[in-house]
């Protein structure tokens, strides 16, 4: 292929990509029809799913201002580059369009903009990459709106969960913070697929969630009470009865 990539923030995670993919396509049978990706850039992790997991006529959506990150050290090369053209756009869509087998559609822009705008069409997606800003409130937001258009089934991947931003160290210049509060408040909706310097999460169908819901409130009650057939049952017993 003729792609043309002045960075690769993403060939390092193809091992567990393949690995995570193989299973959920070739073992479980599960289909890709639809991709949202929040921060393409030039499009790496875009041509890799396309090159080796999309089928023909898969929607691939990005959101991406194609503007770097003014805010983020280590993007200081990318902002000097696009004051001369507009290279990571450009670049996005020379690569893409050696796969025209795919339905690309580009939302440039903020991705904080731009998916309530994917939201209110009533877009969904099998598989969502959040990899845009790196600060935790924009990532909490990206976050939410994926939560709400990611289908029973699907896969949630977040990038740069370790990031942190050598120039900035408070809370909200990483991503961290921002994903974690996530996974706290909708950890009943996901099983984690796995974590470290990514994390990638599986939407448990509806039905899964109602299940594990009930199966939390059983667990609380036991850990409260006892199992009801022992100690407990005859004291009420002995004591009422
Ligand atoms: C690390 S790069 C994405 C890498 C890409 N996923 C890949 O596989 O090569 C982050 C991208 O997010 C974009 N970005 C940063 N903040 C954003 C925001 N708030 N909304 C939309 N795009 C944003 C940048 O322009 C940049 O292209």
């Amino acid at each position: 292929m003729d792609y043309k990539f002045t960075d690769d923030w993403f060939s390092h995670n193809i091992p567990v990509w393949d690995k995570l993919l193989d299973v959920h396509i070739n073992q479980n049978n599960r289909e890709i029809n639809s991709v949202l990706e929040i921060g393409c850039y030039e499009g790496k992790a875009s041509t890799y799913l396309a090159e080796k997991w999309l089928k023909k006529g898969t929607k691939y959506q990005v959101v991406d201002t194609f503007g770097g990150s003014e805010s983020e050290s280590g993007m200081s090369h990318v902002m000097e580059e696009l004051e001369n053209t507009d290279y990571i756009y450009n670049n996005f869509v020379h690569n893409v369009n050696q796969h025209p087998d795919i339905e690309w559609n580009v939302l440039r822009g903020v991705s904080q903009m731009a998916l309530p705008i994917l939201w209110g069409q009533g877009n969904t997606y099998d598989f969502i990459y959040v990899d845009a800003s790196h600060k935790s409130d924009d990532t909490f937001v990206d976050a939410w709106f994926a939560h709400r258009m990611l289908n029973e089934g699907g896969i949630l991947i977040f990038d740069d969960m370790l990031w942190k931003d050598k120039e900035n160290q408070d809370l909200n210049h990483s991503p961290q913070f921002g994903i974690e509060a996530f996974v706290e408040l909708n950890a009943v909706y996901y099983n984690l697929l796995f974590s470290g310097y990514q994390l990638g999460l599986y939407r448990l169908s509806n039905e899964e969630v109602l299940k594990k819901v009930e199966m939390a409130k059983q667990q609380a009650l036991q850990e409260k009470w006892g199992s009801g057939n022992g100690v407990g049952g005859q004291t009420i017993k002995g004591t009422f009865g």
